[in-house]
């Protein structure tokens, strides 16, 4: 662990999830909301980053490696928020057709991909992996219980130049629990009408940039922890990114921990929090 920066209320640990779970106490955490590198896309510059797995199949045995260390941490009736997205199986590529080929530091992993069609699942090249799909359908062999697929649709969509399908513009985000009775409070987030929240979301990009090529928008963060956890509960965050999921935590007024390989990030996510709320005091 390179640092490890306090408040009462909010840990940010620099360091991989994998070592820094297990020091954590166990049924200690109401909810866990959070986004992996999606595989072979962005390249966080570490050795150890989760996505840069040679192969896909080795992507979803990490997830559910970390995703067990998880549930230790999780109280029974904790739930799990997990967004991960999608990607296609290329062959022969240039590394400059993915999906975010020209957007920041993703050449390196998208060249990677694109080269060769991964020797699993029956690939072939253009295949849509099914990603989520696959690390949400290992992730219940391996005891989580699925209870929920909701459709985050995207009010802005990351330009493809793709002429053969349609432009990807959704994500999916899973709730899993560890028990069969969980905590949801349905009253906590509501369609406009009051009748129960729908399982496709509507959210557009946060404007404010904050050094990060995939933080993901604050109402989805918002909703999951509303929706799984009660005030002075405790939210974690493995891939905590630029801090999104301690950002909003501190505003709902839960406790939150955040673990993030990069110490540029963790960087970035002290400088966020302490920018939304000067008065906060480090440790
Ligand atoms: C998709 S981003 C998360 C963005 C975050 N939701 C936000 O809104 O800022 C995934 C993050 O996981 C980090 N990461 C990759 N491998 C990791 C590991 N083994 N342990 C902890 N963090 C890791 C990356 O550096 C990256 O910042």
């Amino acid at each position: 662990m390179k640092s490890d920066v306090l408040t009462s209320d909010l840990q940010i640990l620099t360091g991989d999830c994998r070592e820094l779970l297990p020091a954590l106490p166990p049924e200690s955490v109401q909810c866990c909301v959070t986004s992996p590198p999606y595989w072979g896309l962005r390249d966080y510059d570490h050795p150890s980053q989760i996505g840069a797995e040679p192969s896909p199949v080795k992507y979803v045995e990490n997830l559910v490696e970390i995703f067990s260390k998880v549930k230790r941490i999780l109280r029974k009736d904790g739930t799990l928020w997990l967004n991960v997205g999608d990607g296609y199986a290329r062959n022969g590529g240039t590394g400059n057709c993915g999906p975010n080929a020209i957007v920041g530091n993703t050449k390196k992993l998208i060249q990677k991909r694109n080269c060769k069609v991964p020797n699993c699942w029956g690939l072939k090249d253009r295949d849509l992996m099914g990603l989520p799909w696959r690390v949400a359908f290992a992730l219940q062999s391996d005891g989580w219980i699925f209870r929920s697929r909701i459709t985050w649709v995207k009010k802005t969509a990351m330009p493809e130049s793709v002429k053969n399908r349609p432009t990807n513009a959704t994500e999916e985000i899973f709730l899993m629990s560890k028990s069969p009775t969980y905590y949801y409070n349905s009253d906590a987030v509501r369609e406009t009408s009051g009748a129960n929240l729908r399982n496709f979301w509507v959210l557009g990009p946060d404007t404010s940039g904050n050094g990060h090529p995939a933080t993901f928008p604050r109402e989805l963060a918002r909703r999951c922890i509303l929706l799984g956890s009660q005030t002075s509960d405790t939210i974690l965050d493995p891939f905590g990114g630029s801090g999104t999921t301690g950002v909003v935590a501190q505003e709902l007024n839960r406790r939150a921990i955040l673990i993030e390989i990069n110490p540029k990030y963790t960087k970035f996510s002290k400088e966020r929090i302490r920018h939304d709320n000067p008065k906060i005091l480090w440790l």
